[in-house]
């Protein structure tokens, strides 16, 4: 299965990666960078390695293997992680039989390059090559590489091992076919495939086992997720009748692939959380119709005045991109109009990268990177201020909290979500991660809601305890930060 450089190109091999002696476990470091799909490959990754006796630790220093997973999807994210690769290399230097790889999307966009960059890489592998990482690591002619994409990789029987924490992230599809003309994503993560939907419930169930209380199910484009004649949809109820699920999200849905069986799951399921990530990228007909996203404005407009109307006081976040090429200030004005109108929750907001090998790669840039820095800044100004202006909306009202854990301000706080996946903080006597917790809302900043508890709903262990519910919280110094 893995193609090797030699083959490629002749290239001497260096020293393999060998067993170490006396029977030691092989110690691996694994740093992931991106979406949360590739937080979820990275557990995948650890999963797959521990059952072949691998021992996770969190210091490069003391580890045999370090491994680096990737994403490509803006250039400075690409460039900021070759970067750490390139320090990485001080710990193969001082100890030369230490195996340096890297992983996810940048190993398939920058496979030719990679070897000019890092000639010193020993592996790279892409995000449909994992299943081969143990016996990659086991040694071989230097670097091995493993970047073909498959159209029928989906890891369906591979058990991930969990993050700690109340919430499991469980992909449920893998790939893109939706070809935007700015993004790289079906150049490195290949063509769109499903999970069958007995494997997803039987990592639900799993994660419940494990103590986990939501999960997110996860996909490029989630609810084009489609198997043996179910959608996305029969997905989200199936998910919905796992015992012991109490909180599902997904992310992200593509606009083009809701339908009506999604919105019903939504509206009809207690358990499906009332948020929805909804990217927009741009409200100019033009600039969408040159980004082939598939909608034009309108029908945008419509479809969320339709999930708003099933699921009232649903939340709703986006993602935005300024600067595509083309855009002019009246484009860049519709989208500022459309975030004014429709009053997101909260909005990722990006500078358009040329990414090479996409259709837009090949248009000419009209937006110069200090235009594009204007336009982020005036929408991430007004965003804020709807943020505010939605998050206040909230004093006053109860909501449920799902702690996650300590919160890095104020001392003794907790944060969590809210059903609508706002952050809270609150006071955190008595409160344990994986609780949920009553509580009333009491002030609020662009990012984040204070909150006070008025009681524990149900514990990990669903014995009721009852919160202290006697310190006031406080304003934290510091905002939770979004992507
Ligand atoms: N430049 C800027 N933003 C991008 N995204 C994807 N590709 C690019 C790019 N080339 C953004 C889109 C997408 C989110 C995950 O990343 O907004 O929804
Ligand atoms: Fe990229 Fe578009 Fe696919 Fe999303 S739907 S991963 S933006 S190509």
């Amino acid at each position: 299965m893995t193609s090797r450089a030699d083959d490629l190109d002749g290239r001497p091999g260096s020293s393999p990666g060998e067993a170490l002696p006396g029977g030691a476990p092989r110690r691996v470091f694994l740093e992931t960078y991106g979406c949360q799909m590739n937080v979820a490959d990275s557990e995948l990754v650890r999963g797959l390695l521990a059952r072949d006796g691998w021992v996770v630790v969190p210091d490069p220093a003391e580890a045999d293997a370090i491994l680096v997973n990737t994403c490509a999807i803006r250039e400075n994210a690409e460039e900021r992680v070759l970067g750490r690769f390139t320090q990485l290399l001080q710990h193969k230097q001082t100890r030369p039989g230490v195996q340096l790889g890297l992983l996810g999307c940048v190993a398939t966009h920058q496979r030719e390059r990679l070897l000019d960059r890092a000639p010193w890489i020993d592996l790279i592998v892409g995000p449909d090559g994992y299943r081969d990482l143990p016996e990659l690591l086991r040694g071989g002619t230097d670097p091995r590489i493993e970047v073909r994409l498959d159209r029928d990789e989906t890891y369906a029987d591979l058990a991930p091992d969990l993050a700690p924490g109340p919430r499991a992230f469980l992909t449920v599809m893998r790939g893109c076919d939706k070809f935007c003309t700015f993004c790289v994503v079906p150049f490195t993560r290949g063509r769109e495939r499903s999970l069958p939907a007995e494997a997803v419930l039987e990592q639900v169930r799993s994660a419940v086992g494990e103590g986990k209380r939501e999960v997110v199910l996860l996909g490029q484009t989630v609810n084009a997720w489609r198997h043996d004649g179910l959608d996305f949809g029969d997905l989200l109820r199936r998910v919905a009748r796992v015992p012991g699920v109490e909180r599902i999200r997904f992310t992200s849905p593509h606009p083009s692939d809701v339908g009506e069986s999604m919105i019903d799951a939504m509206a009809g399921e207690e358990k499906v959380m009332p948020w929805l990530h909804l990217p927009l990228q741009s409200a100019s007909d033009p600039v969408l119709a040159a980004m082939q996203r598939g909608y034009g404005l309108d029908e945008y407009r419509r479809l969320l005045e339709r999930i708003r109307e099933r699921i009232p006081g649903i939340a709703v976040s986006t993602d935005v991109i300024v600067g595509f090429p083309g855009e002019t200030e009246a484009d860049f004005e519709a989208t500022e109009n459309f975030l004014r109108e429709t009053r997101y929750d909260f909005a990722y907001l990006f500078k358009y990268s040329a990414r090479e090998g996409t259709r837009a790669w090949k248009i000419e840039e009209t937006v110069d990177e200090a235009e594009k820095g204007r336009r982020l800044e005036r929408l991430i100004a007004l965003q804020e201020a709807i943020s505010l202006e939605r998050h206040r909306e909230q004093v006053g009202r109860e909501a449920e909290v799902l702690v996650e854990g300590p919160s890095k301000r104020p001392p003794g706080h907790v944060h969590g979500k809210t059903r609508d996946f706002k952050t809270a903080v609150l006071p955190g006597d008595g409160i344990e991660a994986g609780d949920l917790v009553r509580v009333r809302i009491e002030d609020a900043t662009a990012h984040t809601l204070l909150a006070r508890p008025l009681g524990i709903a149900s514990t990990l262990e669903g014995v009721g305890r009852s919160a202290s519910v006697t310190r006031e919280s406080g304003r934290p110094e510091g905002d939770v930060t979004s992507r």
